[in-house]
């Protein structure tokens, strides 16, 4: 449709994605074979059969176990230069990637392996696609914090290639505070820094608190329930906070897009932004999100405008390289 047309046209960030979430089943058929994987499905159907999620748990209960077909570095390098390629044709000019280096080295797998590839992809889509992409690490929030720890001292050498430093997995018990020694060494170590703070999390508002106010995050993931704490809601404009909103994940696991909040931080000025979290697993890429957000928050062209120049206003480029976009 136009309005289809038009969201692609649009120059976008997307700062809300994490690479093993854009793992499609024809990928991940072609990465078993390479590696000599047997899988339990044995077609494209079967596999998307099993995308039964409710909550962020069931979610969680499919994406890890799917990983086991990443072997090698060029198995990350060909993930990554997948999702670039898909990113490209939904008009996206520049992304911040998650990955969650935790599953891979718990695996057997070396973290070299695993940012090389990402890295070589990275390089690729720039050179043949003009894409500008940056990773940003993820700790597993429900392992320990000295497995954390530990996993960014493995990244130091890697410096050069991670921009920043995130929190993912089950929120459930497994709040900020328990990585503010983490976090706090690795801002020490020049990283930027955000963390998932997920929809309807129990203590959802608690945790974006001390996440703005203990650890001193650049950026919050999802973060949505702000709305309920007005004080929040200041404090996190007057740092000019980005906010990284995922509709379509939203209403896997919750049933809503949360439209209503998204609208509601939109309104008010703060820098909420519209991105895919999983694509391959919640079937939609940016644009699909944008789309859907636009049909169930009943959102005009300038508001989705406005909601891709968030996009970039949220970003970690460099006041130079973001000129460029806005
Ligand atoms: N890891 C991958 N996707 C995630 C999500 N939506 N929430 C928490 N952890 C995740
Ligand atoms: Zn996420």
């Amino acid at each position: 449709t136009d309005l289809a047309a038009f969201v692609r046209g649009l120059p976008k960030a997307e700062l809300h994605l994490h690479l093993e979430g854009t793992l499609e089943p024809e990928l991940k058929f072609r990465l078993a074979q390479r590696n000599g994987i047997e899988l339990p499905e044995r077609t494209v159907e079967e596999v998307k059969q099993t995308y039964k999620f409710h909550d962020l748990t069931s979610f969680l209960q499919v994406y890890y176990p799917a990983m086991r077909v990443l072997r090698q570095s060029q198995d990350f390098e060909d993930l990554a230069f997948a999702y670039l390629t898909r990113a490209h044709a939904d008009g996206i000019r520049h992304v911040e990637m998650f990955f969650d280096p935790q599953a891979h080295t718990g695996r057997g797998v070396e973290f070299g392996a695993v940012i090389s590839g990402y890295r070589s992809a990275i390089v690729r889509a720039r050179r043949e696609f003009g894409i500008s992409a940056e990773l940003i690490l993820c700790f597993l929030r429900d392992y320990s914090a000295e497995y954390a720890m530990a996993t960014l001292l493995e990244a130091l050498p890697y410096k050069d290639w991670i921009i920043g430093v995130g929190l993912d997995s089950d929120e459930r018990g497994n709040p900020p505070s328990k990585f503010a020694a983490v976090f706090e060494r690795a801002r020490r170590e020049g990283f930027l820094l955000t963390m998932h703070c997920d929809i309807d999390q129990e203590g959802s508002v608690e945790h974006i608190r001390q996440a703005l106010e203990d650890i001193g995050v650049d950026r919050i993931d999802h973060g949505t329930n702000i709305v309920e704490d007005e004080r929040l809601v200041e404090l996190a404009e007057t740092k000019g906070i980005g906010f990284t909103c995922c509709p379509v994940s939203n209403s896997f696991v919750t049933e809503q897009m949360k439209s209503t909040e998204i609208r509601t931080l939109l309104d008010r000025g703060l820098a909420v932004t519209v991105n895919s979290d999983d694509p391959a697993y919640f079937g939609a890429y940016a644009a699909d999100n944008y789309l859907a957000l636009a049909a169930n928050a009943n959102l005009d062209l300038d508001r989705l405008v406005e909601l891709a120049k968030n996009s970039f206003r949220a970003s970690w480029l460099t006041p130079g390289r973001l000129d460029g976009f806005l």
